[in-house]
């Protein structure tokens, strides 16, 4: 293989938590990612936005969900027509006003994608229309893992495309289809058709449907897990933010927020039964994470192989904070989530992990795994935005040892910028294709890894948020937080993160004049983007959390 222009592999995991991985404090077993962090970067101030589909959207276009047409998810934006129906930034798929990343690569590049696509379901939105030369998708949020009713539609429908053809999945997909090594097997063909790459350098995305519910994996390997879990979501978060600050991934110092649970008992409070099936769900989530370790591993024995993998920069990341279901609080079109899963599936014991089974895990396993932050997915708290990201590619970090963290903030609009510059293509500027586009809010971190530069933001850099009527708007280390009721107080708090990564210390009467320049900013932000503000969350949302006390 000719050493040309590096290849470029972003991998993408689904509601992945903050110290899933063990080289970020679990206890889970993913060697093949600690192998690449050990070796690479650890970055642990990378945000993303609070749900999934956003954050794609600004991963492919290197700006703000609400310019690239992920103002919304769809199924929160349907609550509130007379606000966002036609709105632009709402269109519900990644919007051609945006340049996307592989559209930009290609030709000069080999595209390919496999895995989850959600940012568009339609057929002109699909990937083969957005530069991905190669692409086999799921094309919405989630879907079951294996393969289990196809003729489902509503609930979890299986709508798969590949190369722009509809799929019939009950005969297309395989049998033993199990989502994290089929995406693999694919994304693994598509890499090896030397006949359509022709030679040259690849743009890989692989993006996972794990760890997202419904929580199913190989027996054999929830068995590896079997008792692990036995003490309970307090005792694990306990253990993760330990070994967390032992890795040098938090300060040991670091207050975390306390946990809030929209259960009604807590583990000590739960018979010997229930504690057993709790458990059984976490084992499999663990499972479904070794899972999706595993299979990068082929994909770096294959680079290896090829003698690639020098040659290759590989960015691993979650999307979004653990999933503690706040779903589950909404109404969605008049049913619960509960509702939804109706008779279907088979829940008990022994069959968790199956492919008719259903499950999530809940919020109190989730802030295991979020910990020392606020919340999880949904929420514009640490817990919701903050996510693991591991760089690899030493040929550009020599300056840095392997393992080493990166603290400075960064964000996943600085993914495309820092792509094209290491690949040294040009961003199009306004015009592409016959179309105005917008330009990158994110910066390249290529000058800040080869130590070129002190900084990759600076302490002036403005960085907003908003979803679900959340918003959070940060410059430097403060960050001002707007959480509507019933969730919150609807009031702008603020926190100074360099202190308090927890957001526990609300500082607003303390600091008028910074949180009143960062409101400032908010309107500022909210005027670029073109973004609607909501003030409420749908109509019958209930939210009465137990707060629990840290005893230890
Ligand atoms: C933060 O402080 C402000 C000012 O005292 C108050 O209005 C707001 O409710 C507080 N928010 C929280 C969540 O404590």
């Amino acid at each position: 293989m000719t050493v040309g222009k590096p290849n470029v592999l972003i991998i993408v995991a689904d509601d992945l938590g903050f110290t899933d991985l063990g080289s970020f404090g679990a206890e889970i077993q993913t060697p093949n990612l600690d192998q690449l962090a050990e070796s690479g970067l650890k970055f642990t101030s990378f945000h993303t936005a609070s749900a999934c589909s956003p954050t794609r959207s600004m991963l492919l276009s290197g700006t703000d969900n609400h310019l690239a047409g992920l103002g919304q998810m769809a199924e929160y934006a349907r609550n509130f027509p007379e606000k966002f129906q036609g709105k632009p930034g709402y269109e519900g798929y990644l919007n051609y006003k945006v340049a996307a990343l592989p559209e930009i690569l290609s030709p000069e590049y080999y595209t390919l994608i496999s895995g989850k696509w959600h940012l568009g379901l339609h057929e002109p939105y699909w990937p083969d229309k957005r530069g991905f030369e190669q692409s086999f998708t799921l094309l919405p949020g989630a879907g079951n893992h294996y393969k289990f009713d196809t003729s489902e539609k509503e609930f979890m429908p299986y709508l798969y495309q590949e190369n722009g053809r509809r799929l019939d999945p009950e005969k297309e997909l395989p049998d033993d289809f199990y989502s994290s090594s089929y995406f693999t097997d694919k994304f693994l063909s598509f890499l090896e058709d030397e006949q359509k790459r022709k030679g040259r350098p690849f743009f890989g995305l692989l993006t996972y449907t794990a760890p997202h519910w419904p929580l199913q994996a190989p027996e054999e390997t929830i068995k590896k897990y079997k008792g692990v879990y036995d003490s309970g979501p307090l005792a694990l978060r306990k253990q993760r933010l330990e070994k967390a600050a032992d890795l040098g991934i938090i300060t040991a110092d670091t207050i975390p927020h306390l946990v809030e649970t929209k259960d009604e008992k807590v583990w000590d409070e739960l018979s010997a039964e229930e504690k057993t099936y709790s458990a059984r769900k976490m084992e499999t989530y663990a499972a479904m994470v070794d899972e999706l370790d595993k299979n990068v591993g082929r994909v770096i024995e294959i680079l290896k192989a090829k003698g690639e993998l020098e040659n290759t920069v590989i960015m691993f990341m979650s999307d979004n904070g653990a999933e503690g279901m706040l779903l589950e609080a909404l109404p969605f079109g008049g049913t619960s989530f509960a509702d939804k899963i109706g008779d279907k599936y088979n829940n008990e014991l022994d069959n968790i992990g199956k492919g008719d089974s259903f499950v999530y895990y809940g919020d109190l396993w989730a802030q295991a795994a979020t910990a020392p932050r606020h919340m999880y997915k949904m929420w514009a708290t640490e817990g919701g935005i903050n996510c693991p990201l591991i760089f690899h590619y030493p040929k550009l970090t020599r300056e840095w040892a392997g393992g080493d963290t990166i603290e400075a903030f960064t964000t996943v609009m600085d993914i495309l910028p820092t792509v094209l510059d290491i690949t040294g293509v040009p961003h199009p500027g306004k015009y592409f294709k016959g179309r105005e586009v917008y330009g990158v809010r994110g910066t390249s971190w290529s000058p800040f890894l080869q130590r070129r530069s002190k900084t990759i933001h600076d302490d002036n850099t403005v960085t907003g948020w908003e979803l679900f009527g959340q918003r959070a708007i940060r410059k430097g280390f403060y960050k001002a937080l707007y959480v509507p009721p019933p969730l919150g107080t609807g009031e702008w708090e603020l926190y100074d993160l360099a202190q308090d990564l927890g957001e526990t210390k609300n500082l607003s009467d303390v600091l008028p004049e910074v949180l009143k320049d960062l409101i400032n900013h908010w309107s500022i932000y909210s005027a670029e983007t073109g973004l609607i503000e909501v003030n409420e969350y749908p109509k019958g949302t209930k939210y009465h959390p137990q707060i629990i006390e840290d005893k230890h």
